[in-house]
């Protein structure tokens, strides 16, 4: 296994008190294989990428407890150099916004080639034609010469896969993609995900995809992890969620997507609101939105329920709803 995370927690100390952002967070992702991450805006997905990566605002973050073993390590446990060198070159993010993540004042070129000078001792010339190389990979039509430009004067898509370039530099093991095409127009979204499925089949890496948009995972992804209020709420293969959720928060996200085969049919949205992480629901933290909620969710908390080997649903009904 490539990745593992086991019951990882993470806090914010905020001016509300303190905001449970990831409550016990478990998922893994295997070498050449595609982790989706799904759920609403607040649910705790990128914290939880930041947390991964040892890039997390601390503080006001706090980890409190869990592990993140990498390769069999536990990264919370590897101090300074160490856990640098792991992080800086067999991990890396691509980030939703490819021009705040870019410097601004060098050229692409330079941003890519100054990778394999202070990773990989490589010459000034060899780091440049190594570049090239990868912008050519990343289907940058032109890319020597374009590898003379600044991120500014690439279009959104290309400097996304300026971005994705980047970060297989190093061809790292585990790559975390954080809604990596959310700033893009829907054809520009397709080929960048077909680019990164592509990408992640030949390095053979693997790829933990942040989303909110049902839509793009069915294609690329083998497992999707649905969080919601800082937990993994289902946890299944993606072709077995697709077919049948075996959670009702599930079940409403794909409800609220619209699908070619059903024209016609009337989109459902999930009522209210994710709740105020200072103060978390009792019992299951969905009850208060959950059509099927009754007396025990307001107090009884449901454990990730084993659906089958490689599913689980924190749902006290998972059986209803599988079948209802
Ligand atoms: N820098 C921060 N300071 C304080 N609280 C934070 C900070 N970053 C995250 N949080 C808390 O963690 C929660 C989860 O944030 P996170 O960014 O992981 O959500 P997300 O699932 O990635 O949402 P989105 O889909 O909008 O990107 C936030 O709602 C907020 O309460
Ligand atoms: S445990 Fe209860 S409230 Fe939570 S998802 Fe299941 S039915 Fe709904
Ligand atoms: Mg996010």
């Amino acid at each position: 296994m490539l990745l593992e995370v086991r019951d990882l927690h993470v806090e914010f100390r905020t001016r509300d008190g303190v905001a449970h952002a990831v409550n016990g967070v478990g998922c893994h992702v295997d070498a050449g294989r595609t982790l989706a991450v799904l759920g609403e805006s607040g649910s705790g997905k990128s914290v939880t990428a930041q947390a991964v990566m040892g890039i997390l605002d601390t503080p006001p973050g706090r980890i409190t407890g869990g592990q993140i073993l990498f390769q069999g390590r536990d990264l919370l446990t590897l101090k300074g150099e160490e856990r640098r060198r792991v992080r800086g070159s067999a991990m890396a993010m691509i980030f939703q916004d490819a021009l705040s993540a870019l410097n601004p004042v060098m050229t692409v070129g330079d941003q890519l080639g100054e990778m394999f000078v202070v990773h990989r001792g490589m010459s000034k010339k060899a780091a440049r034609a190594k570049a090239v190389g990868l912008m050519d990979r990343v289907r940058i039509p032109a890319a020597a010469q374009r590898a003379r430009d600044y991120p500014h004067q690439f279009s959104g898509g290309m400097r996304q896969r300026v971005m994705i370039a980047m970060a297989l530099a190093l061809e790292p093991a585990l790559v975390i993609a954080d809604e990596p095409t959310t700033a893009l127009d829907v054809t520009v979204q397709a080929q960048i995900m077909d680019l990164l499925a592509e990408l992640r089949r030949e390095y053979r890496m693997g790829l933990i995809l942040i989303t909110h948009d049902l839509g793009v995972v069915a294609d690329v992804a083998d497992r999707i992890a649905v969080m919601y209020a800082g937990r993994i709420v289902e946890s299944a293969p993606v072709h077995d969620l697709y077919k049948a959720p075996a959670h009702p928060y599930t079940r409403g996200l794909l409800d609220s997507v619209p699908r070619l085969d059903q024209k016609g049919r009337e989109l459902y949205a999930i009522k209210g609101l994710p709740p105020n992480l200072t103060r978390i629901p009792s019992g299951c933290s969905f009850h208060p939105r959950c059509p099927m909620a009754r007396d025990m969710c307001r107090t009884e908390v449901p454990p990730l329920y084993e659906v089958s080997d490689e599913r689980g649903s924190a749902c006290h009904f998972w059986r209803e709803c599988l079948h209802g």
